[in-house]
Formats: C-alpha cells, sequence, structure tokens
C-alpha cells in the first residue's frame, strides 16, 4: 500500500517553499541504471500492431542501433479492461521480446488516457473548463487532478504495474503518465474547486490573510466564509489577479501530487528504479517544472520544432538549455522528438535532410545523455497516423529510416560525452509564476510578451555562442557572472533580494522593461516601480510610455526601441543611450548603475537584433564573458560539452552552405580523423574531441 496524499496537501507550492536551494536538483537517483552508452529509442506501441510485427520491429530497432524504448503509455484500457481486473499477457510478452533482444524498457504508468469503464463509472472525473463546458471522452488526456476516484484509479494501476513488473530485468526506468498539463490542466469540476479551497486554507491560514493578500476589498469582493470561494471561473468581468494567480499555483501542485502518488506507488516495489515523467520545458505554461524537477529521479523532457519557424532550432536550444538547468546542470533524457514532421501544427514541414541529426546531437551537446522519439512504427489508425516516425509508412527503404540508422552509429560513438557538463556563465531568469501573473488581462499594453523578450535575448546571446542557463530568481546565482531579467514582472521580496546581492557581489544585471512591478500576490509593493530594483538600478520610474502600434523611437546610439519606454528619473545610475523621439524624447531609454563591486543595466525598450546584440556584448566584455562575432540565424552554432577527461565542440550548420571553422582541433568523433579546422558542410553536424590535461 502506498500512502495517498491528501488532496492539496503535499509538495509546497514552490514559493512556499522556504528556500528552493535548500533541496538538491534532481532529487534523487542518477543516471538510468545499467546505462553506459548514449540511450536512443522512442515511444513504441505495440498494442496497435500482432506480434509478427513486433518480432520484426524489434529486429529493425536492433539494426539501428535502439537501446531503449519508452512502452504501455496508452495501455490502460488493454492493461485493466475491467476495473480491478489486470490482463499482462500482452505486455510481459513484449517485456520478454525486448529483453532477449538486449533492449531496456522505459514503462509508462498509462494514466492519460483512462478506459472507457473508468468515464462511464466515474463521470465526474471529467474536466470542465473555465467556461463550464465538461470534456468529453474519445480522446487522451487528464482528468480531473483532484478527482478521488481518478487519483485511486491511477494510484491502482501504476501499483499493479509496480508488483507485476519489479523484478523484470528489462526495466530500467519509470515512465509517470504523459505530458502533465496537456492538453489540458485547469479544472474547475466541483472536486477541483474544493480541493483548491484546502489548498488555500493551507496557504493562507486565515480569511483575513486571503483576504489581505488578494484585495478583496477591491469591487467588494470580501469573503467571510471559505465556501464562498470559487474556482476563478469565466465571470462578467475580469476575475481577481491574485486568485487567478493563486489557482495557477494550485493546478502545478494538484498535476504534480498527481505524480508524486503515482511515483510513490512504483517506488514501493521499485525503489532502486528511477522515475520520470516527460516535461515540455518552454511549453508547458501551466507547470511550475522548478517544483516538479525535485521530485523526478531524472529530468525527461520532450520538444518538437515549431516547424515553420526559421530560428526554429534556435527556440531548440533554449528549451535543452532549460532542461539542463532544470537537471540542476546533470544529464537528462531527450524523452520525445520527431524524425520528420508533426502532424498537429497548421503545416506540418518535413524536416530536411540532416535535420533530425542536428536537432539530436544539438540536444546531446546541451546536455542530454538519451536521444528518444515519438514513435518507433508510425501508426495506421489514429490521430497520429500522420506524424512522422523511426520506421515511417514507407519502411526501411525511406531516407528517415536510413537517416535513423546513421544516427544510431553516430551516437554510438559518442559514449565519453556521458556526463559531461555544458560549463555557462551566463543565466536568463526563468519563473513561470510571472509569466502565469504577466499574462492576467488589464496589462498596460497587449505588446508587452515575457516569452518573445526572453527568446530576444536569448537569441542574440546563441547568435554570438555564449552558454546560457536558465535560473529561477530565488537561485544561488553567484556561480555567473551575468544575469539576465528580460522578464520579471513579478519579482517578490526574496528576488529582488537576491539580485540585489548578485549585483553588489560583483555580478552583472541586465533588467528590462515591466520588470519588478508586483509581488506575489500580483499588487503593487510602496513607492515607485520598479519597487524591488530601484535601489540598485539606481533609477525609479515615474510612468509607463506604451507605444502605439508601429510606432517607434530613435535612441542616441543608434539603435531602436518599439513596443514600450518608461518615463526613467536617474537615481545614481547613468544614462547609456537616450530617447531622440517618441513618447519618452529626451528620457534615459538605456542605463547602467554602479552598485557594490557589479554593476544593474536596464533597457526601457524592445531592442532586437544587433541592437539588442551590441548591449549585451557591452555587458559580456564587462563582465570578462567570451562571445563570438554573431552569425546568422541559419548559421553555424557551436556548443561546448566537456568532461573530466575530454572536451566536445559541437558544430551543427543550420545553414545551406559550407562553413569554415578554424579554431577548433582535435579528432573528428564520426572519423577518427585528427583535424586543425574543419569545413562543415550545410545540414551538417561535426563533433570535435580533444583531450583536456
Ligand atoms: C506529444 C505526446 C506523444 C505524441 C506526440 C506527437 O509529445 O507525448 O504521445 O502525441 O506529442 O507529436
Amino acid at each position: 500500500m502506498t500512502n495517498a496524499p491528501t488532496l492539496g496537501e503535499t509538495a509546497a507550492t514552490p514559493r512556499d517553499a522556504a528556500d528552493r536551494n535548500a533541496e538538491a536538483r534532481p532529487a534523487r537517483s542518477g543516471w538510468i541504471p545499467g546505462t553506459d552508452r548514449i540511450a536512443f529509442g522512442g515511444d513504441y506501441n505495440p498494442e496497435q500492431w500482432d506480434r509478427d510485427v513486433w518480432v520484426e520491429d524489434i529486429a529493425l530497432m536492433k539494426r539501428a542501433g535502439i537501446s531503449l524504448v519508452s512502452i504501455g503509455i496508452f495501455s490502460w484500457a488493454l492493461l485493466e479492461p475491467r476495473e480491478g481486473e489486470y490482463e499482462f499477457g500482452f505486455l510481459d510478452e513484449v517485456m520478454d521480446l525486448l529483453h532477449g533482444a538486449g533492449i531496456s524498457v522505459d514503462l509508462g504508468t498509462p494514466t492519460a488516457a483512462p478506459p472507457a469503464w473508468f468515464w462511464r463509472t466515474y463521470p465526474e472525473a471529467h474536466p470542465v473548463t473555465r467556461d463550464g463546458l465538461r470534456l468529453g471522452h474519445g480522446s487522451r488526456g487528464m482528468a480531473s487532478p483532484s478527482s478521488t476516484a481518478y487519483r485511486a484509479a491511477a494510484r491502482g494501476i501504476a501499483d499493479a504495474l509496480g508488483a507485476r513488473y519489479a523484478t523484470h530485468p528489462a526495466l530500467v526506468l519509470w515512465h509517470v503518465h504523459n505530458e502533465f498539463g496537456a492538453p489540458v490542466s485547469e479544472c474547475y469540476s466541483p472536486a477541483s474547486a474544493a480541493a483548491f479551497r484546502v489548498w488555500l486554507q493551507n496557504r493562507y491560514g486565515s480569511l483575513d490573510a486571503l483576504n489581505a493578500a488578494w484585495g478583496t476589498n477591491f469591487w467588494g469582493q470580501r469573503y467571510g466564509d471559505w465556501d464562498e470561494i470559487d474556482a476563478p471561473r469565466t465571470s462578467p468581468s475580469i476575475v481577481n489577479p491574485a486568485q487567478r494567480l493563486d489557482f495557477a499555483r494550485y493546478t502545478s501542485n494538484a498535476l504534480l501530487e498527481c505524480f508524486v502518488a503515482e511515483r510513490d506507488a512504483l517506488k514501493a516495489h521499485t525503489p532502486h528504479i528511477p522515475v520520470t515523467t516527460n516535461f515540455m520545458a518552454t511549453n508547458c505554461p501551466s507547470i511550475d517544472y522548478w517544483a516538479w524537477s525535485r521530485e523526478v529521479d531524472i529530468v525527461a523532457n520532450d520538444y518538437y520544432l515549431v516547424a515553420e519557424r526559421a530560428d526554429n532550432h534556435v527556440l531548440l536550444a533554449m528549451d535543452a538549455d532549460l532542461t539542463r538547468s532544470l537537471a540542476g546542470g546533470r544529464p537528462w533524457i531527450l524523452m520525445e522528438h520527431s524524425t520528420g514532421a508533426v502532424n498537429w501544427q497548421p503545416r506540418n514541414i518535413a524536416k530536411r535532410p540532416g535535420e533530425m541529426a542536428r536537432n539530436s546531437l544539438v540536444s546531446v551537446a546541451r546536455g542530454a545523455d538519451a536521444v528518444l522519439f515519438f514513435q518507433f512504427r508510425a501508426s495506421r489508425s489514429g490521430a497520429e497516423k500522420f506524424h512522422s516516425a523511426m520506421l515511417p509508412h514507407g519502411g526501411t527503404p525511406t531516407r528517415i529510416w536510413r537517416e535513423v540508422e546513421a544516427l544510431g552509429a553516430t551516437l554510438g560513438g559518442l559514449d565519453d560525452v556521458m556526463g559531461g557538463s555544458v560549463p555557462a556563465r551566463v543565466a536568463i531568469l526563468w519563473d513561470v509564476e510571472s509569466f502565469w501573473a504577466q499574462d492576467l488581462e488589464w496589462r498596460p499594453s497587449v505588446d508587452l510578451g515575457h516569452r518573445e523578450r526572453i527568446v530576444a535575448f536569448y537569441t542574440e546571446l546563441w547568435r554570438r555562442d555564449v552558454a546560457v542557463d536558465f535560473a529561477h530568481p530565488h537561485d544561488d546565482l553567484s556561480a555567473y557572472d551575468v544575469v539576465l531579467a528580460p522578464a520579471s514582472y513579478l519579482l517578490d521580496a526574496a528576488s529582488a533580494a537576491n539580485l540585489r546581492g548578485f549585483v553588489s557581489e560583483g555580478g552583472r544585471l541586465v533588467s528590462s522593461y515591466f520588470s519588478g512591478i508586483v509581488d506575489e500576490h500580483d499588487a503593487v509593493p510602496d513607492g515607485p516601480y520598479p519597487a524591488g530594483l530601484r535601489e540598485v538600478l539606481g533609477l525609479r520610474i515615474d510612468e509607463f510610455l506604451p507605444f502605439r502600434a508601429d510606432e517607434s523611437a530613435r535612441l542616441d546610439d543608434g539603435s531602436t526601441g518599439t513596443v514600450w519606454a518608461d518615463d526613467i528619473v536617474l537615481d545614481g545610475a547613468e544614462a547609456v543611450a537616450t530617447f531622440e523621439d517618441g513618447p519618452a524624447a529626451g528620457r534615459p531609454g538605456v542605463t547602467r548603475n554602479v552598485y557594490g563591486t557589479g554593476s544593474a543595466w536596464y533597457v526601457s525598450t524592445k531592442l532586437d537584433g544587433d541592437d539588442l546584440g551590441m548591449l549585451l556584448e557591452r555587458v559580456l566584455a564587462e563582465a570578462g564573458v567570451e562571445s563570438a562575432a554573431a552569425h546568422p540565424v541559419a548559421g553555424l552554432e557551436r556548443v561546448e560539452r566537456r568532461t573530466d577527461e575530454a572536451l566536445f565542440v559541437f558544430l551543427a550548420n543550420h545553414g545551406d552552405t559550407d562553413v569554415e571553422v578554424a579554431d577548433v582541433s582535435g579528432i573528428d568523433v564520426a572519423t577518427g580523423e585528427s583535424v586543425s579546422g574543419l569545413v562543415v558542410p550545410g545540414a551538417a553536424t561535426r563533433v570535435i574531441r580533444s583531450e583536456l590535461d
């Protein structure tokens, strides 16, 4: 038996945690047991095929060098055809066949797709949208995370799987659920509203504290009884923003409780087998992965290119860097990506030759020690039949299959990179609570965008081959020379103090507009903006001056700002650039303040491309952080990963033409040849190894 967490009472919400750094990340064990090679493989759904296909598949897996497959993720209806009655025959056989071929298993708990009997028996477990729509069956996806029936059923199947396969030699990893938070996360069912109230009682202790935190005297929202509080469902006008922010926190935590309950059920049987779940690092707006990463044994992540964007590989790099940061710098599993097109974007663009390998190898360069795909064999039925696979509908004669085999061979030569680190001296702040708050209604401009700003800052560093970590604003930042806060709308007192301490001890901080504006309750603290950052930035903001659509303003350093300006009053800072026109004409646009032994920069407008890149270059130079000459987005990406013994330089050419790289020497891992300078052909990737003394 496992100890089921009581609704709303497990894992403190991220900001409830007194000291985030007190708990090591990631939580517990090291790597996948018995694995000394970069794991290669993918989701495998044998229930969609006859037994003779399994045999053929496993032979092809061997041929491609596949070592790890994720199975059982959507098998609940087969494994528990009637409530409490288990039929493990097919899974037993698949597990045995895989083991016989030397392929390890990442065994899924199938709780992202409850069977038809579950929905018929427990209709109250259907999630309900903010508009009151009860979502139906016939698809897949989460039940209401606070449904006691769902939690019991999920724990039941996890417990049964744990008991059945505890000693199976193929089992090396547990894969709980599938992409918690997608496609739905928030649920407004009666059970969720009740659990939200319990969560609030735990958080605030008293109604007075809640009324104060939520500012309920505004619009006469004061509560006199806990039962008067509802989930923040669609209302005539906008709902209290602090209430919505808390509901987002409650939701992330409710989903985390579901993960923890399953994990603990499995751990009771297999304390030695690591447990993970697949994150969507930059792409799951509803989950605070900093809190989640403390609960998994190994961080695993899914990433799909935004196919139509020309910079989609930059977004992939950013996602990989965030994933590595969530893993505390330790290796992580690329649990899913695609060999070619997906099927769920407006236009599902095929990957070009070489692109799959670049995506995979850049992930390894950025810390992944496992490269898996969705999925091994392309489905013939169902919603995903037009999604690419390792083995496409066209079978082994296809280019994709040939590239899969080639990738298996390439990864086979990279085992020595395992466990390597990606040292970074720059961190970008990433705080999903701030994103939740900023995304609420009635902000000063619709053109404000936290993700857009973070991508813009990240891209300019990427173009200059600068290694970047992501950090939570509560984290110990002392390992970094430069911290970027392009979008820190919500900054609680502890975060602001942390940033002040970072700068006073010699760090360089770059903050940008609409940062440091509200506290953890989405309330504006006393005094001028930006409350906690006024002192370190050496300025105050008298007024926001958002631009009209398509308006721009020139600065006297030659750069151009759009979207935003502030009416800045300097209080110790110097103006680095001043607006020449626009709503803030004559006012500072970019400032720098010496504070302690460091300096803090403020960018009050939306700078893009080289305007932003040149400014960041100045900050990096001041901090003594090396940066390369800026290269185009469709250019050569260079990433360094190092172990105690060797430096691995990954060179991925995202353009069509050859790129010469003069300053790299060592052994080309693919050919074994010694190189001193090399040409990376268009679309190709090279990995060069050099020994460290
Ligand atoms: C997600 C899911 C998979 C599959 C892929 C398709 O990542 O986890 O089951 O649906 O998308 O891209």
